[in-house]
């Protein structure tokens, strides 16, 4: 049964994006937010997105404008009977999950599959809490989801080889290029890239190379589009925190623990470029604010009077005030 309408929970980030990718493909999105103001917004993401396609004449007005249509906001569960699949891609918090998962499944056909879109919380557990742990499954498509390629299908312990299917023949139908794997903390494709950055904090950290070289090294030596320290910027520090203590504790193991100053850096509010302040706080700036840090507890005479300087001329008190 090929899929023709899709329902999204959640219409911010991820969940418009999903609904674009839904529209462009010509699959009808329902997209459910909490009120109006919050499924409004996200509409007008996608037709801002659009707006842009059209401009670069990737697509024309009248293509846009069908795109548009295949688009339904609402807030109202009820508006989810009847539609092929349900995506939940709302907030990432477990107890909000499974309330939502409730109240999909009282709304919802008893053949219908869920997919959520979660980066960290177990496929396995979410879907024992539901009434049909074998139509249940990760989608996990990344950010933005219009132009990215990848989606992981994470598999459940319960998840059955039918909806696997399913999951992944509308994966395609998005354009998109799907890879299955197994429920894990953080799937694969974040199990990698996450402690890497980790790693390139400890590695700024210990004053082997200055952040923009870092960058710079894993972008010319390993054709990376990105450097660690500014993906990190993107995604921000607090997330990254929070992603590698779910590993920490999800694998019980020390190679996970989150670098002290990826810690200390969310402790002073730094968080890249949503942080405090304007984009000035981007990472590698700030980074260079904690070297001085680090340089004055840990390096000799000479480099620590320089760190001293740099730190009280660069950060003022607020970084040093806060570390201690
Ligand atoms: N942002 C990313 O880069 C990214 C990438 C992959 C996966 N994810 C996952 O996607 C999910 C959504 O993340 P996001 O970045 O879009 O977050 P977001 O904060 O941008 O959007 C979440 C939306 O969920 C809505 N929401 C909250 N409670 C709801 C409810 N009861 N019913 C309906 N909607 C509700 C919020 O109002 C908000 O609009 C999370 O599980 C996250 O882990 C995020």
């Amino acid at each position: 049964m090929s899929i023709k309408t899709v329902g999204i929970i959640g219409a911010g980030t991820m969940g418009n994006g999903i609904a674009q990718a839904c529209a462009v493909s010509g699959i009808d999105a329902v997209m459910l937010d909490i009120n109006d103001a919050a499924v409004q917004k996200g509409v007008a993401t996608i037709s801002g997105s659009l707006d842009r396609l059209v401009k670069k004449e990737k697509m024309t007005a009248e293509q846009k404008a069908a795109a548009m249509a295949r688009v339904r906001a609402t807030t109202q569960m009820a508006d989810m009977k009847g539609v092929d699949i349900v995506i939940e891609a709302a907030t990432e918090n477990l107890g909000l999950k499974l309330k939502i998962l409730k109240d999909i499944e009282a709304a919802i056909g008893a053949d219908t599959v869920i997919a959520s879109n979660t980066s960290s919380i177990s496929i396995t557990q979410l879907a024992a809490a539901t009434g049909r742990p074998d139509k249940f499954i990760g989608m996990h498509f990344f950010n933005p989801v219009p132009m990215m390629a990848l989606v992981e299908l994470i598999r459940g312990l319960q998840t059955s080889d039918e909806t696997h299917a399913k999951v992944e023949a509308l994966a395609k139908a998005l354009g998109k290029s799907p890879i299955t794997v197994k429920n894990n903390p953080g799937f694969v494709v974040n199990r990698i890239l996450c402690p890497m950055i980790n790693e390139a904090i400890f590695v700024f950290a210990e004053g082997l190379a200055s952040a923009e070289e870092i960058d710079a090294g894993m972008k010319l030596g390993c054709n990376h589009p990105i450097g660690p320290l500014a993906l990190a910027d993107m995604i921000g520090l607090d997330t990254m925190l929070a992603v590698m203590n779910v590993f920490y504790e999800g694998f019980n193991d020390s190679k996970y623990r989150p670098a002290p100053l990826l810690k200390e850096m969310v402790a002073a509010g730094y968080l890249g470029r949503k942080g405090r302040g304007s984009g000035s706080l981007r990472l590698p700036k700030v980074l260079r604010k904690s070297s001085a840090l680090a340089a004055r507890r840990s390096r000799p005479a000479a480099r620590d009077c320089r760190g001293r300087r740099a730190a009280s001329r660069r950060s003022g008190a607020g970084l040093r005030g806060r570390a201690r």
